[in-house]
């Protein structure tokens, strides 16, 4: 631990009120982070401050408060197009998560694009997120899903990955970390193997946004997607990022107000980017929430964010490798932001139970990654998940909470 991380945390803890509580009579020790992070307060005034102030429906009213609202969202779209490095703020569509990002390529660029024979390309570490868009489409295409292996560690087989990518194959979708492992994916390399091919790809980035600095062009990836909810923001709400050439080749994903120019019975003319894509009254509170958590994340700057997280990661792996019978799942050799574990002779969700009364939150299950469990053969893991504000006194705080789960249940 080094002085100047230890104030990291110690300072921002201050700016989010759900940390200053107790649960069963403990200080909470908020360690599920990669389920969704705290929001500070700067995120919660955004939010009511719209209400309170600026409450009115945007890019239609003349209005003082339209505009107001308006110029705020269109704001936040820029400041996420920072935050990807993106080249264009049309390339930025607000969408509810990474899920709907997901579903909205899968159902708009990918589906028209296939024929029975063609083949999605993921790796055996996704998200169902990631996972089950994929066979809806290729259920109703005749096309198939294939999968690119992980070894005993939890990380890509990048070889067989890349002699995956055929002649067949016409989309790639990989998660750039992993959220039941921590798993770091190396997606630059893995596009322009993609793309050496003439294959786009999808990069799922739920769990790295919120951890590293991401720049789309360098990553060289045709679409991005990632969730407010996991970057200090509100739920609700997150970005697909999309080259403007695909995106303005795309049909439109729903239909409805403001994704159109005009509107006969005849005939409709679709909007432009981004608006094309934004059917409807957008979460507009959830957008501007979104964009005070990003300028909060930049306040604090990825880079710190990454190195303290990098050091509670180690001290913690270290630290819980200590208890006798812990194991921990996901042993990659570039991990973020997760500890996976699982305790002999106890079902994960009895390590969870017995932490929650110690006042320690984590996720007890299988995180959404059904197919990553039994790739280990277990049922579920327990899985504690960092974030920026988290301290070394919250790993210890773990740490004897496990031991504790081994004399009550070991
Ligand atoms: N995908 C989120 C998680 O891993 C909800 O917990």
């Amino acid at each position: 631990m080094t002085a100047a991380t230890a104030t990291l945390a110690e300072r921002i803890r201050r700016d989010f009120p759900a940390l200053d509580q107790t649960v069963h009579g403990r200080p909470l020790v908020y360690l599920d982070n990669a389920a969704t992070a705290q929001k500070p307060r700067a995120v919660l005034d955004a939010i009511t401050g719209y209400y309170a102030g600026d409450c009115a429906n945007i890019h239609r009213g003349i209005h003082t408060l339209s505009e107001r609202a308006t110029e705020a969202y269109e704001g936040a779209r820029g400041k996420a197009q920072r935050f990807l490095k993106a080249p264009e703020a049309r390339e930025i569509i607000f969408v509810r998560g990474t899920t709907e990002g997901i579903n909205l390529v899968a159902h708009s660029f990918v589906r028209p694009r296939l024929k029975p024979g063609d083949e999605i390309l993921i790796t055996a570490m996704e998200h169902h997120s990631n996972i089950v868009p994929w066979q809806i489409i290729a259920g109703e295409t005749g096309a198939s899903l294939r999968v690119a292996p992980i070894d005993d560690h939890g990380e890509l087989i990048l070889d067989r990955f890349e002699r995956m990518i055929g002649p067949r194959t016409k989309f790639v979708s990989v998660t750039q970390v992993s959220n039941a492992l921590g798993t770091v994916n190396p997606v630059a390399d893995m596009v322009a193997m993609a793309h050496a091919r003439g294959v786009p790809v999808l990069v799922d980035g739920a769990q790295a946004a919120p951890h590293r600095k991401v720049d789309v062009q360098a990553l060289g990836c045709d679409f991005y997607a990632f969730s407010g909810h996991k970057v200090y923001g509100p739920t609700g709400v997150g970005v697909l990022y999309g080259k403007a050439g695909l995106l303005d080749a795309m049909p439109p994903y729903q239909g409805g107000g403001d994704m159109i120019r005009s509107v006969t019975f005849e005939k409709t003319e679709f909007n432009g980017l981004p608006y094309k894509f934004e059917a409807g009254t957008p979460d507009i509170a959830g957008v501007i929430g979104l964009g005070a958590a990003l300028d909060y994340v930049g306040k604090i700057g990825l880079d710190n964010i990454a190195a303290h997280e990098g050091e509670l990661l180690r001290y913690a792996t270290d630290e819980v490798l200590k208890v006798p019978g812990v194991r921990i799942i996901g042993t990659a050799p570039k991990k973020e932001g997760v500890l996976s574990f699982v305790v002999d002779g106890v079902h994960p969700h009895d390590v969870g139970t017995i932490l929650d009364r110690e006042g320690i939150a984590v996720r007890a299950g299988h995180h959404c990654a059904q197919p990553v469990m039994a790739r280990f053969g277990i049922p579920a893991t327990a899985r504690a998940s960092f974030a920026a504000y988290n301290t070394f006194e919250e790993v210890d705080a773990l740490v004897r909470g496990i031991r504790k789960v081994k004399e009550i249940l070991g």
